[in-house]
């Protein structure tokens, strides 16, 4: 990326700035705007924030409207992406002033964001490592959007099916309707558990190379799908396990399999119970559950190696160069021997890009330009 250009996004008025190839630090006090900043880059390459699901916090308060702006180096060419997120209407994009479609606009800009709030990959629900999935799925193949999308508008469907059949007090012999949301369903949610699968085998190599490089120690880790469908139940914790069939039937029969299985289940609670919505990720160190049983630093370590796995994935698959890679605050929260060993590992990227609130965070020798940041302005 050459250029960035906020308009009335978060705390920016108007912001302009120019950016080189390797590393620059956006340094400046808490509250300030480095992370707004990142979240605009990140929003371009991902259509989401990773603070909020609200688009409209994106949007300085008391504007209707908010525009951010990059100029993209692919090879030799140069590219001018736009996204203009509004109020009351639809987000629109464009690439060099023509309108495109907004879900196409990943295709165009990667970057990877390393957060504090990245912890929770590890610690945290399972929500958090879907999202993790859900956002490199996207980014390496931008058509899921629309499956993703289609998959949560049917999950929403079936449950108000189910609910509003759990208040008239049917029977699930008395539930045709739910049958062709079954199949959409099972359609649908297969295709995200095999495309989710592919992403894990495809990151396994990545994620063990990332983690070795922070964490100066192969433990090794590993990263498999808990599935709704094959009886696990990640969301609860005395959930009934579902045991049916076995592990070598197609995604698609085993999903219908155990739909049929958990119907009474479902109507009971009125609620969607299996499917992609509600599995999860298991990440193990030398066999056991990183969440649970890691240490605060080996914690850490898997976040970081998620995220540089993720990296070198996206840069392996790219055509249009390495993803920006984004670090907001992070090293503030790591010791001084993982600063190092991060610094050297991203340090062969493109362009990285750093936030800090102090300098002395960073560790030395990153050959770093420096861009301050003050109460949502640029100052060079
Ligand atoms: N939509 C918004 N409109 C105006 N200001 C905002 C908006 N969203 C966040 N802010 C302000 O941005 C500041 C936080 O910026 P942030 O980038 O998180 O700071 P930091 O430099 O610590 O990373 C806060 O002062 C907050 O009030
Ligand atoms: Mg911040």
């Amino acid at each position: 990326m050459k250029h960035l250009s906020l308009t009335d996004f978060r705390n920016y008025r108007s912001a302009d700035v120019e950016l080189t190839r390797g590393v620059t630090v956006f340094v400046g006090p808490n509250g300030q705007g480095k992370t707004n900043l990142v979240e605009s880059l990140s929003y371009l390459s991902t259509l989401a924030s990773h603070r909020t699901s609200d688009d409209r916090a994106l949007l300085r308060v008391g504007c209707d409207m908010a525009i951010v702006r990059a100029l993209l180096r692919h090879g030799d060419r140069e590219l001018l992406v736009e996204v203009q997120l509004n109020r009351a209407a639809a987000n629109k994009a464009q690439v060099n002033r023509a309108a495109i479609r907004i879900r196409d606009l990943p295709r165009y800009f990667s970057s990877v964001l390393f957060a504090p709030e990245d912890l929770a990959l590890v610690r945290g629900e399972p929500g958090v490592r879907r999202r993790f999935l859900d956002e490199l799925l996207v980014q390496r193949t931008p058509r899921l959007v629309g499956v993703l999308a289609d998959y949560e508008r049917v999950v929403k469907q079936r449950n108000s099916l189910l609910k509003s059949a759990r208040a008239r007090g049917l029977r699930v012999d008395q539930l045709t309707t739910l049958d062709i949301w079954d199949e959409r369903l099972v359609e649908l949610g297969s295709e995200i558990i095999d495309e989710r699968q592919a992403l894990l085998d495809a990151l396994a190599e990545p994620v063990r190379r990332g983690y070795q490089a922070v964490a100066g120690a192969d433990h090794h880790p590993t990263l498999s799908l808990r599935l709704s469908t094959r009886g696990a139940d990640p969301e609860e914790e005395d959930g009934a396990a579902v045991k049916i069939g076995e592990a070598a039937a197609s995604t698609v029969d085993q999903f219908r399999a155990a739909l049929t299985g958990a119907r009474r289940r479902e109507l009971d609670r009125g609620v969607s119970l299996l499917g992609p919505h509600r599995d999860d990720v298991l990440f193990e160190l030398n066999d056991l559950p990183a969440k649970g049983y890691a240490s605060h630093g080996e914690s850490w370590s898997f976040a970081l190696a998620l995220r540089l796995g993720a990296a070198e994935l996206l840069r392996a698959e790219s055509t249009t160069g390495d993803p920006v890679l984004l670090l907001d605050d992070v090293f503030a929260e790591l010791d001084s021997g993982r600063r190092a060993l991060l610094a050297r590992a991203v340090a062969d990227y493109e362009q990285v890009i750093i936030t800090a609130a102090v300098l002395d965070d960073i560790p030395p020798g990153l050959g770093a330009g420096l861009i301050h940041i003050q109460a949502g302005e640029v100052v060079p």
